[in-house]
This record gives structure tokens, sequence and C-alpha cells, in this order.
């Protein structure tokens, strides 16, 4: 076992002590539908139009009574892939999804033509009651006869649930490999909205504005997979993805109204950050490329899917993939390093796979964990909860971490010399003979501001 393996192990042992501050709302073993009668649903289980093992929830929303839930068409047997549940209704923990807008909206019409919404992601309901869906337009890319539609934007009045406007994604801003997952909103300007479109796939943004009904796309060499952060372990299956830029997350605007987008690529260990002003235009963009900044790096193994900002604490929120764990920063912080992160939640168990994270607009985080890489390397366990949403109000799930309002420098201080000592005692142990003070030193430094997360009461 090498240093980085056991500081791992005993980070998470030690963390096991902790009380992380998230309840769990709802858990299923596997996902179902509310169809429009028993019949129904039988016969798409016949027809294999509902398959429920190939059935995976990958993003949430929260607007007002609704918990909206994706699931994308990565394999066939997905009746329907953006759906709801109703938050007021209490009478289940595992609820069956409720196809949004409507059945129709993702039924194949008679004449072949294709579903209103296709494959959404991620979707994110603005400040000004619209559902802005990303649909990612492939169906049964993990089957080997992958059926592609152009990628689009789809947005919703959740007031009435109809449709506001569907946008195709241009021709020329896809490439062969692109794959939009996820999606920022800057709404300060309900009519001069704008959208960022991450590709994971072929590295760029494209960025839509509702005002010209026009988009384009950004491209940046920090968008890219870091070569040297690609392989990923989660739960004993090992993986290599290349994902690039993946978490996007937006601030609070600035007086002159530019929002900071704060990004990173999924193969990478470094957050980095641009002001929307750079990005409403391309040519503005192209030629201010020193406009987009690193911010730092979260430290080894600590790569990230899923990113986004409170925009009234300005504190980041972000999963460790590989540490089954949802840490935060706050975007105050001058610095960007392991010990000015905090942990929101970690656990073996329930947190595999931490996939989206949100905080609606009554200030509570939302966050979903679906074991991904099992279910995609490996079979689920139907037997067990797979799935599962937890919240808190964001207070409740900063306090007594590096992201709480109220500074403890002094206490970090403390804390930073016993466990730079302790770890450079485990690190001498395993390796005797070597110099390696790199690990143990920055995996002390997470280890002193998580474990603070536990010390203080
Ligand atoms: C469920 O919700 C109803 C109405 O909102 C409420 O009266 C009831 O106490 C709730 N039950 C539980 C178990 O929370
Ligand atoms: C998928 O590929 C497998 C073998 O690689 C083949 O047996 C199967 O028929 C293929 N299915 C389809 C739908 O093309
Ligand atoms: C593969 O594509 C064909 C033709 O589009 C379709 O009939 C078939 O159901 C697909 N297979 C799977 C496994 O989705
Ligand atoms: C910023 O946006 C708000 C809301 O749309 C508007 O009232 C304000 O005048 C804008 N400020 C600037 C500097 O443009
Ligand atoms: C937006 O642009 C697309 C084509 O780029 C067009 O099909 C659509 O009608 C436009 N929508 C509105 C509301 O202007
Ligand atoms: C998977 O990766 C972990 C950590 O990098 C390593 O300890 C383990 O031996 C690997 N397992 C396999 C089967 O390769
Ligand atoms: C983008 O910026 C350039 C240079 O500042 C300007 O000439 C151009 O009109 C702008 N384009 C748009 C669509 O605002
Ligand atoms: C599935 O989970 C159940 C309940 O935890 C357990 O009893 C069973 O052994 C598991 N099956 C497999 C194949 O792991
Ligand atoms: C750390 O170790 C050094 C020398 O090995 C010692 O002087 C110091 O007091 C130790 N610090 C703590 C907080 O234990």
């Amino acid at each position: 076992m090498g240093v980085t393996q056991f500081l791992i192990l005993s980070q998470l042992v030690y963390l096991t002590t902790c009380m992380d501050q998230l309840h769990i709302m709802y858990e299923w073993k596997q996902l179902d539908y509310q169809f429009p009668n028993d019949e129904a649903r039988q016969q798409a289980l016949d027809s294999k139009s509902f398959v429920p093992e190939n059935n995976i929830p990958m993003g949430l929303e929260v607007y007002e009574d609704r918990l909206f839930i994706t699931v994308p068409r990565w394999r066939h047997g997905v009746p329907s892939s953006l759906n709801y549940v109703n938050l007021k209704d209490n009478s289940t923990t595992s609820p069956k999804l409720i196809p949004y807008p409507s059945w129709a909206a993702h039924t194949t019409g008679l004449d072949g033509k294709p579903s209103e919404i296709i494959s959404p992601f991620r979707v994110r309901a603005d400040k000004c009651g619209r559902l802005w869906v990303l649909d990612n337009g492939k169906i049964g890319n993990l089957e080997n006869n992958t059926t592609k539609y152009p990628p689009s934007i789809i947005i919703y009045d959740l007031r009435t649930d109809s449709l506001i406007r569907k946008y195709m994604i241009p021709d020329d801003q896809v490439k062969e490999d692109s794959g939009f997952a996820n999606i920022a909103v800057e709404d300060t300007d309900c009519a001069n909205t704008y959208a960022y479109a991450g590709d994971l796939g072929k590295p760029g943004i494209v960025v839509y504005s509702f005002g010209k009904n026009e988009s384009w796309r950004i491209t940046h060499h920090y968008f890219h997979p870091d070569p040297l952060a690609c392989d990923f372990s989660v739960k004993g299956y090992n993986f290599s993805w290349t994902d690039a830029i993946f978490g996007i997350g937006i601030s609070a605007p600035n007086p002159d109204n530019f929002s900071t987008l704060y990004f990173h690529p999924m193969a990478s260990y470094n957050e980095f950050s641009v002001s929307t002003e750079y990005l409403r235009n391309q040519s503005v963009a192209d030629d201010n490329f020193e406009a987009f900044k690193v911010l730092g790096s979260r430290g080894p193994n600590a790569q990230s899917s899923v990113s986004f900002v409170d925009p009234k604490t300005g504190v980041l929120f972000y999963s460790l993939v590989n540490l089954n764990a949802v840490a935060c920063w706050r975007t105050s912080n001058k610095d960007y390093n392991m010990k000015n992160q905090g942990r929101i939640y970690m656990n073996e168990e329930t947190m595999i796979y931490p996939t989206d994270i949100k905080v609606d607009y009554d200030d509570n985080l939302w966050i979903l964990s679906n074991r991904m890489p099992i279910w995609m390397y490996g079979k689920l366990n139907s037997s067990e909860f797979n799935f599962r949403v937890f919240s808190a109000p964001v207070l409740d799930a900063i306090s007594h971490t590096a992201c709480d309002i109220t500074p403890r420098s002094d206490i970090l201080d403390k804390y930073k010399d016993k466990f730079l000592n302790i770890t450079n005692k485990i690190a001498s142990k395993f390796k005797p003979n070597s110099a390696t003070s790199f690990y143990p030193l920055s995996y002390s430094f997470l280890l002193v501001s998580w474990i603070i997360a536990c010390s203080l009461y």
C-alpha cells in the first residue's frame, strides 16, 4: 500500500467520526415511473421500452414543489429522460418519476419524428421561472448503435410547463466527439440571459444568448483534460476518463453585472475561472486568453465532476469522485488550495459518485449520488439503495467547515503542526528511504481542514 492510499484510508477513518449535516430525502433501489396505468407499465416492460436496470438518475434540480430528475438514454429502455417528483408528497421516500412536461414530450412520433426531449444530463431552473434543459441528443451511447440528434437547449416555462424555445446548437459548434453535459445560466437579466454549456468530449463552451437567440463556441487550453489526472478509482472499479470541461458554476454578478464562471475539466485536479465579460463575445474571448485564470489545485486524487456556486454565500460546492465526497471552497478566499477546502459530506456507501449539486431558491443544498461507475462497469445490486438525494440548509451544510462564514485560521495552524508530525511519521514508516514529503504534506493539509469540521463542537 502506497503512502497516498494509506493516507486516503486514514482520512476515511478519521472522517467517519464526523457528523455530516445532510439528510437523505429520497432513495431508490431502482427507478420507476408513473405510467398512465398498470397495463401501460406492463406493456412498456414487455416491449423493452422500459428496462429498469438501464435507468440511472444523473441530474437534479429543485424549483418550488418539484424535484427534477434527469435519466439520460445511455442505454435503451428509458421511458422518460426528464422527470420530477412532488416534494409535498411525503408518502414515500422512493417516489415514482413523473415525466416532464408530459409523456408526449418523450415519445417518438409514429412517423419516426424524434421526441421533443432526447437525453438531457443536467438542467437548471433560473430565477425567472424557466427550466433550461441541456439535451445531449444521443441515444444508446453506451451500446453499439448510437443514434445522434443535434444537441439542443430547451427552455420551459415552469409556471405553465409550456415550451418557450428549443434551440438546436448549430452544426459548426458541435464536433464529432462533442458531449454536452453541464449547463450554467446567468440570469441577472431575464430578457438577456446567457447560458453556458460545457463540452466534455471536445473541449469548449457553447455560449447561448437568450436575447439574441444565438450561440457561439469558446475554446481555451484550460478546458482540456490533464493527461496525468485521467485515472479514477471508485469502489474498486478503476477506469480512465479523459473528460474535458465539466464542472461549471456561476457566481452572483459584480457591480457591472458580469459573473465569474468557475470551471474545471473532469480529468484535472485544478480549478479555473473567467469573467463572463470575456465569454459573451467570441472575439473578445479569443483576444484575451489571459483573462482565464488558474485558481489552484485540490491535490492528488481530487478529481471533481459537477460543481455549483451558491450565489448568496459565494460558496463553491463540488464533488470529489474518488473520495465519495462533496467538498466546498469560499470564492472570497484568495487561495484555492487543500487547506481552504471544507468537507460537506463523505460516505463510502451512500455518497458513491456524487453526480449533481444544486442550491434551491430557499437556500437548501441538494446532492444526488448514483454509483455510476458500478452501473457502467459492473452491475448495481437492485436489493440495495443505489440512488440517493441529500439535502440540508446551506448554512447547516457549511457550518464548522472551512467554508463557514467565520474564519478559523488559529485552530487551523494548531492542527497543521500536529498533523504534519503525524503524517510525516506515517510516511516514514511506509517509505523509510524516500523523500516523498509532498503527499504527506498535502494530505495533512486536507486532513487538517477536514478534521476541523469535526473538532469544533
Ligand atoms: C406529510 O405531509 C402532510 C401535508 O403536507 C403533513 O400533514 C404530514 O404531517 C406529513 N407527514 C409526515 C410523516 O411528515
Ligand atoms: C452489438 O455488438 C455485438 C458484438 O459486438 C453484437 O453481437 C450485437 O449484435 C450488436 N448489436 C447491435 C444492436 O448492433
Ligand atoms: C439499434 O438500432 C436499431 C435501428 O435504429 C434499433 O431498431 C435497435 O433497437 C437498436 N438496438 C438497441 C440495442 O438499441
Ligand atoms: C444590472 O442589472 C440589474 C438588473 O437587470 C439592473 O437593474 C442594473 O441597472 C444593472 N447594472 C448595470 C451597471 O448595468
Ligand atoms: C432561434 O433561432 C433558431 C435558429 O437558430 C430558430 O429556428 C428559432 O425560430 C429562433 N427562435 C426565436 C424565438 O427567435
Ligand atoms: C485500482 O486503483 C487503486 C488505487 O489507485 C489500486 O490500489 C488498486 O490496486 C487498483 N486495482 C486494480 C484491480 O487494478
Ligand atoms: C464583439 O467584440 C468586438 C470587438 O470588441 C466587436 O467589434 C463586436 O461587435 C462584438 N460582437 C458582438 C456580437 O457584440
Ligand atoms: C445484494 O444486496 C443484498 C442486500 O444487501 C445482499 O444480501 C446480496 O448478497 C447482494 N447481492 C450481491 C450479488 O452482491
Ligand atoms: C512536531 O515535531 C517537532 C519535532 O519533531 C516538535 O518540536 C513539535 O513540538 C511537534 N509539534 C507538535 C504540535 O506536536
